[in-house]
């Protein structure tokens, strides 16, 4: 049965998207992937897309924008058929995102190191703790150091959620990556960019392997 990780943030702009898709990248060289896009924007569909026309051969990642009523049941079909479910969520907690949650092995959060951020985050913590769900905020667009990540590091701390230690930085070439329907490590395997999308991914595997234990 298949590993199902669900990005959700009801902040738009955070960057769930883009994590979405830079995990099923790396994921791919690995696993069978697939990614569910439940956000009525369709940008993680126009990515696949993207990919799809690629001339450079790319590890293949199936693609699904199944919601609403049978949302459920895909999720489930896809579990039957891949070792990764990666669900790219919409800016806000309805009954899709909800399920989404309910469903996951794991719920990451982005955020940027920004007040409003970290109180948008707030509810999808709590939906997913609520929910038992193992939950991680992703710290995104961040700078190597600022006062403002220091304040939102220690925001975190105090209310008790749990940030990964890998962050993203905020690079050029993820947007670049995006552009092309690839992820930072197919793009440009070794940028910055890429070696977080790595240590990033090192750090689900201990997490996901300490769950299972
Ligand atoms: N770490 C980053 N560095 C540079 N640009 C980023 C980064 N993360 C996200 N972006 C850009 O910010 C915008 C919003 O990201 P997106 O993943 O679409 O957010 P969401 O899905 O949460 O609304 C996109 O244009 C994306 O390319
Ligand atoms: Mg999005």
């Amino acid at each position: 049965m298949a590993l199902v990780i669900t990005v959700a943030q009801q902040k738009g702009g955070a960057g769930k998207t883009m994590l979405a898709a830079n995990l099923a990248a790396v994921l791919a060289t690995r696993q069978k992937v697939c990614l569910l896009d439940i956000d009525p924007q369709r940008s993680l569909m126009r990515w696949h897309a993207l990919r799809e026309s690629q001339s450079k051969p790319l590890p293949a990642i199936t693609f699904s924008d199944v919601s609403g009523w049978r949302l459920k049941l895909e999720i489930d079909r896809l579990k039957k058929t891949h070792d990764v479910v990666i669900v790219d969520s919409p800016p806000q907690i309805d009954t899709d995102a909800k399920l989404a949650i309910r469903s996951a092995d794991l719920v990451l959060v982005p955020l940027q190191p920004t007040p409003p951020d970290l109180w948008a985050a707030e509810g999808t913590v709590a939906l997913a703790t609520s929910e038992k769900r193992p939950v991680r905020l992703v710290l995104n667009r961040a700078p190597t150091a600022s006062t403002l990540r220091s304040i939102v590091e220690r925001d975190i701390a105090t209310a008790g959620f749990t940030l990964l230690t890998a962050t993203l930085g905020n690079r050029a070439g993820f947007a670049n990556a995006f552009a092309q329907g690839m992820g930072v490590t197919e793009a440009s395997p070794k940028s910055q960019a890429a070696q977080e999308v790595r240590a990033l991914l090192t750090e689900i595997d201990s997490i996901v392997t300490e769950a299972v234990r």
